[in-house]
């Protein structure tokens, strides 16, 4: 080491890189990593929404939704079908009659809940993330984003004397 020069960190003997590439390679690495981040989110997720659209085209099981019969008027409960990733609601709606759709909602994906009537406002189906809404008798959206998508997809139901069945879903109508 000659006079002046800065002397050399004991580090750097140790773990001897080319300073002056460090941005060079650590962006080029970021790079890299980003991309297999994306890939990796991209393949995952294809996946999975193709397993999703392949439960939802049958054949479809007869599977008794636990709790049904325990529903008063206005009341609602989340259950899976076609298979056990699945989830649906079931909702006894005001009149007593019973009502399921699947509950991804057609937007995002996010859940959707049943609302009781309030305030003048006749019972509903609402996904909270982007405020939007759905025809209880339909499924068809009303409201926010929803509005111009497929309607929510209705699971068909078998109502017997002390039992109630999802029989099937209905087929997607796109409007
Ligand atoms: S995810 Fe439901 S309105 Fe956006």
């Amino acid at each position: 080491m000659s006079q002046g020069e800065k002397p050399i960190p004991k580090w750097r003997e140790d773990f001897p890189t080319e300073q002056e590439n460090d941005d060079f390679i650590t962006r080029r690495d970021f790079v890299r990593f980003l991309g297999l981040v994306s890939a990796g989110f991209v393949v995952g997720n294809g996946t999975l929404f193709v397993r999703s659209l392949w439960a939802e085209e049958g054949p479809f099981p007869e599977v008794e939704i636990s709790g049904a019969m325990d529903l008063e008027e206005g009341q609602w409960l989340v259950f899976n079908y076609p298979d056990d990733k699945t989830p649906a609601i079931l909702i006894r709606r005001e009149t007593g009659e019973f009502i399921s759709f699947l509950q991804k909602c057609t937007h995002l994906m996010c859940p959707v809940t049943y609302h009781p009537s309030e305030d003048g406002h006749g019972e509903t189906i609402r996904c909270h993330c982007h405020n939007g809404e759905f025809d209880i008798n339909t499924g068809q959206g009303i409201k926010g984003p929803p509005r111009d998508l497929r309607p929510l997809r209705q699971v068909v139901l078998r109502v017997e004397e002390d039992r109630v069945l999802a029989v099937s879903l209905n087929e997607i109508r796109f409007s």
